[in-house]
Order: structure tokens, then C-alpha cells, then sequence
């Protein structure tokens, strides 16, 4: 509980601006703190709020939440990596945007069902909706992903077919293959032409971010830190991609490999992920896999 409220606190120390900045996913927040990393609106939105945050209880809490208390946003945060995974695209990423309500129970053996009213973005068409979800935490030995159901037509109305469309055969046709690094750059920034891949490698991130979730994290995507497109034999684009998760409750930076596919008719179909070592010793040697 203390724990919580000092990182709270450091979170907003490396937080500026204002919790109504421009909701838009690149607009990433950078401070000259080695260990800074960008963080979208949807944080700014819920630790503006640090206040009701630091009365969390410390038992899970059940029946009607919170809005604004961690169990409701850690919950939400799960669809909205949820939405990314079935709708994400170069040209269509969700966030998080306002939990309206909640509820929390146990269900007999099999784990927690959050039921949750939340308000949600598109971030690039600049949509938003209210979407009704269904987070069930599962219960038991072995750790089992998160089940999640939810509905976002509304969100789903801007078309992005010719865009992606257009990226695909840009990538599919040249001869050379694309190799980006830190998207966004320590300055925050990323060139034009390499947002749809810092885009790509947030839907990719949410597969990973969707199967480690639990009532007790609240990750984001920080950065990536290089993709790699590989030649295909087949119709999808495919990408090796190094990225770097934040998880909010223990402040860790957390690397992960990823092996993913992407094409407009399939969407990102994520192959392998792998999580790297932590200490900076280890990320220097070669990785043998
Ligand atoms: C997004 O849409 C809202 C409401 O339609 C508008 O107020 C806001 O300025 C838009 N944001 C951007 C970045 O275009
Ligand atoms: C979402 O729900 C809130 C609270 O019920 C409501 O005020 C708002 O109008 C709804 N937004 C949309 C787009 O339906
Ligand atoms: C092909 O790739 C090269 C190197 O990445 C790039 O400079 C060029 O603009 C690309 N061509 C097209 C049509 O995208
Ligand atoms: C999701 O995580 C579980 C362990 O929690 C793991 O067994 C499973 O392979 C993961 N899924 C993917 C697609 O990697
Ligand atoms: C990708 O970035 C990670 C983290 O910075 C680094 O350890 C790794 O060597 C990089 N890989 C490539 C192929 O650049």
C-alpha cells in the first residue's frame, strides 16, 4: 500500500503536462531520465487521479469499483489490449480512455469476473466509443490468460483498408526489407513513415500484454526497440520486433522478443514471443535462440 503510493508519486514526477494533452498515441512523453519511457494519455488520465489511488485498499475489492481506483483501470486496461489483439492494425490502435463503471465478483472456483463500462479511442481515426466488457480472471495452479469479451462496432466504422492496403504493397514489393530501431527515439519522436510500425508493435505488444496480464499488473507499451522485416514465402508480412514493456505497478521495464505476421485480410498474428532477461549485463551478450 505505501509501496503503491511512492510509485504512484514517481510516475507523476516523470509525467508532464496536462491529463487533457492531445489523446494521440505518439504524442509520447519523454523526460531526460535514463529510465524514462514514453508514456500514451491513457497514464496521465489515471495518475492524474493519485489522489484516489492512494486510498486503494488492500484487499481485492468486490461489488460496485471504483472507477478510478486501480482494480477498475488494471481490469479495463486488459480490454483495451483485448481490442488491439482482434482489431489493431498500422492504422487503427485502441486505448483507454475513461472507466464510466464497474463490478467485481468471485466466481465459484474458476477466478474474478470484472463487468465494466468503459469509454474507449481509436487513437488514429480519432473515435470514441463506449464499449461493455467482461474481464474473467482465472483462478488455479497453472497461470491462465485473462478472458475477455467485448463489443467496439462503433469504433470499428473508420475503414482503413486502402491505407493498409497501400503499406502492404509498399513493403511487400521492395526489394529491401525494412529495419527500424527505438520507435520512438529517446527525444520521443518517430519519423513519419516508421509510425505504422511503432503502431504494429503496440497491437503485437498487446498479444503479450493480453496472455500476461492479471488483477495485479498494469502494462503498457514503452517502446520498440527494433524491428526486423524477414522475407516470406507466403502473402504476410513478417517481423522479428524487440520490445520494452512497462509494467506500472512494480515501475519494471520488461524486454521481450517477438516473432509476428502481418497482412490486411489477417491482421497481426503474433508466432513467438519470448521474454528476455532482465539485467543490462544479459541484454549485452548475444541472445542464442
Ligand atoms: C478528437 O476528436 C475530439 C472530439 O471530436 C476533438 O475535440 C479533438 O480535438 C480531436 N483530437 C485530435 C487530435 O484531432
Ligand atoms: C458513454 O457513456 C457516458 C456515461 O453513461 C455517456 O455520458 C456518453 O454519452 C456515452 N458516450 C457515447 C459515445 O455513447
Ligand atoms: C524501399 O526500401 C528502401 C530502404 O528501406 C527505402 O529507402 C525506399 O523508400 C523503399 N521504397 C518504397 C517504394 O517504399
Ligand atoms: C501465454 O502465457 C502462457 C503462460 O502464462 C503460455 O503457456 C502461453 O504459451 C502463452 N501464449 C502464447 C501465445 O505465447
Ligand atoms: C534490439 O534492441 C535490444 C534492446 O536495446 C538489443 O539488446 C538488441 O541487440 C537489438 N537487436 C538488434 C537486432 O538490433
Amino acid at each position: 500500500m505505501n509501496l503503491r503510493i511512492i510509485v504512484v508519486l514517481a510516475v507523476l514526477a516523470g509525467v508532464t503536462g496536462s491529463p487533457t494533452t492531445r489523446p494521440e498515441a505518439e504524442s509520447a512523453d519523454v523526460s531526460a531520465h535514463p529510465n524514462s519511457v514514453p508514456e500514451t494519455v491513457e497514464e496521465k488520465e489515471i495518475f492524474g487521479q493519485q489522489k484516489v489511488l492512494a486510498e486503494e485498499e488492500a484487499v481485492m475489492a468486490t461489488g460496485e469499483l471504483n472507477p478510478s481506483h486501480y482494480p477498475a483501470q488494471r481490469a479495463a486496461k486488459v480490454v483495451q489490449h483485448y481490442l488491439n489483439t482482434r482489431y489493431g492494425s498500422p492504422y487503427r490502435l485502441f486505448g483507454l480512455q475513461r472507466v464510466l463503471s464497474g463490478n467485481a465478483e468471485d466466481v465459484a472456483d474458476s477466478g474474478r469476473k470484472y463487468q465494466l463500462e468503459i469509454s474507449v479511442q481509436e487513437i488514429i481515426g480519432n473515435t470514441t466509443g463506449n464499449v461493455s466488457a467482461e474481464v474473467l480472471f482465472p483462478r488455479g495452479e497453472q497461470q491462465r490468460s485473462a478472458q475477455v469479451r467485448a463489443s467496439c462496432e462503433e469504433l470499428l466504422k473508420i475503414n482503413t483498408k486502402a491505407q493498409e492496403e497501400t503499406l502492404y504493397q509498399q513493403y511487400k514489393t521492395n526489394q529491401s526489407l525494412l529495419s527500424a530501431q527505438n520507435l520512438p527515439d529517446s527525444y520521443g519522436h518517430i519519423e513519419p513513415d516508421m509510425k505504422p510500425f511503432w503502431h504494429l508493435g503496440i497491437v503485437a505488444s498487446s498479444f503479450v500484454m493480453l496472455n500476461e496480464s492479471t488483477e495485479n499488473t498494469l502494462y503498457n507499451m514503452a517502446q520498440v526497440a527494433n524491428i526486423t522485416q524477414l522475407a516470406t514465402e507466403n502473402d504476410q508480412l513478417k517481423f522479428d520486433c524487440h520490445i520494452l514493456l512497462h509494467e506500472m505497478v512494480s515501475q519494471e521495464i520488461i524486454h521481450w522478443k517477438l516473432l509476428f505476421t502481418w497482412s490486411p485480410p489477417e491482421g497481426v498474428k503474433v508466432l513467438q514471443m519470448e521474454q528476455l532477461p532482465h539485467c543490462h549485463e544479459c541484454e549485452k551478450t548475444p541472445n542464442t535462440n
